[in-house]
């Protein structure tokens, strides 16, 4: 049973809603990234009803083809692999390129299978991840008007995610001058204009987003009510939504450093190794819910809790409860040894 994540999907849900209200007071649609539900189609599916979701995105095309009879548009949010185009046209309607090449074996996919595909294209705003410059930008679409089934659907830009570039009214700007040069140069409007994804929030909320942008994606504001880069919440963000849970099976008093004699002095800290290691959980994004309690290291197989402080008297076979970021959430949710369950 043990370790577990307990979900809360009411704070899930309550989170999608504020965000989706206010992206709707500025006539922005709401795309929620649901890689974090792990390919667990119950849960999306509620979630999408529930919260009335029109796009659903994934990195992973796996994911979209266990998704492929809930009804939302599906967009594939990590450039395709050309090992992969089949599936892609399969099961998604759409998906977030930076190569032709890509995009060349797309539309020989999209051919043999009858289909049309829809191209969003990423562009390079600082954050150094995928991504074109304005000029690259301007060839593949050329080129993509010669394509039969392929079809220019938006734009998008993408921050936050390798290094800490945060969305500003410099690069959100900078891309809606990109999106303004490509439109008139090729006489067009893009259907989709997506700025970005939960680092958008502080200036959704001011409502500094420029005008133009019609779409952000997100998931770590849904999940965790977290803004990332700056790790704070937004208006009235449930951020205890994953609490995972771990069961002590040693608990002994220690010494503090390692290699002491275990003398009557040096024995003071009072360590509790949970049932829980690197394989399952980012250790760094790892923090006990009792304020008193530290996570002070862990192996593969083991995390070690100094409890020594806590105001609770632990034991063996008790758990303690954890909070997770947002790396160590997703490590989690995609270990098979920890169980999940819905609340
Ligand atoms: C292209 C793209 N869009 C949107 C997201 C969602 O980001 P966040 O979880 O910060 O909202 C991600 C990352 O998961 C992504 O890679």
């Amino acid at each position: 049973m043990y370790p577990l994540i307990d979900i809360k999907l009411d704070g899930i849900i309550s989170n999608l809603e504020e965000l989706k209200n206010e992206c709707s007071k500025q006539n922005i649609s709401f795309s929620l990234v649901t890689k974090m539900l792990v390919g667990y189609k119950p849960l999306v599916d509620y979630i999408v009803k529930h919260a009335d979701i029109g796009i659903i995105c994934d990195s992973r095309i796996k994911n979209l083809h266990v998704y492929s009879d809930v009804e939302a548009e599906k967009w594939l949010i990590r450039s395709p692999m050309i090992s992969e185009v089949a599936d892609v046209v399969r099961y998604s309607d759409a998906s977030i390129n930076s190569e032709l090449s890509v995009i060349r074996a797309l539309n020989m996919e999209a051919i043999n299978q009858n289909k049309k595909h829809r191209i969003i294209l990423m562009a390079e705003l600082g954050d150094l991840r995928d991504g074109c410059y304005i000029d690259e930008l301007a060839d593949i679409i050329s080129e993509c008007e010669t394509m039969t089934n392929v079809e220019v659907y938006g734009i998008c830009a993408n921050l936050s995610c390798v290094n800490d570039t945060f969305p500003d009214e410099d690069n959100m700007n900078e891309f809606i001058d990109i999106v303004t040069k490509l439109e008139k140069h090729f006489k067009m409007k893009f259907k989709i204009v997506s700025a970005g994804a939960s680092s958008c929030i502080p200036m959704l909320y001011s409502g500094k987003l420029p005008e133009g942008v019609n779409n952000l994606r997100m998931g770590e504001g849904v999940y965790l009510g977290n803004v990332p880069v700056i790790n704070e919440p937004f208006n009235n963000a449930v951020t205890d939504n994953f609490v995972l849970k771990a069961e002590i099976i040693e608990l002994k008093k220690k010494p503090s450093v390692p290699g002491v004699k275990p003398d009557e002095t040096s024995l003071k800290t009072n360590r509790a190794l949970v049932a829980l290691g690197k394989q399952d959980i980012f250790l760094p994004g790892l923090k006990c819910i009792d304020k008193k309690c530290t996570v002070i290291g862990g192996s593969s197989d083991h995390v070690i809790v100094d409890v020594t402080d806590s105001d609770r008297e632990y034991a063996v076979g008790d758990t303690i409860d954890f909070l997770m970021n947002y790396t160590c959430l997703l490590n989690a949710m995609n270990s098979k040894y920890v169980s999940k369950r819905i609340i």
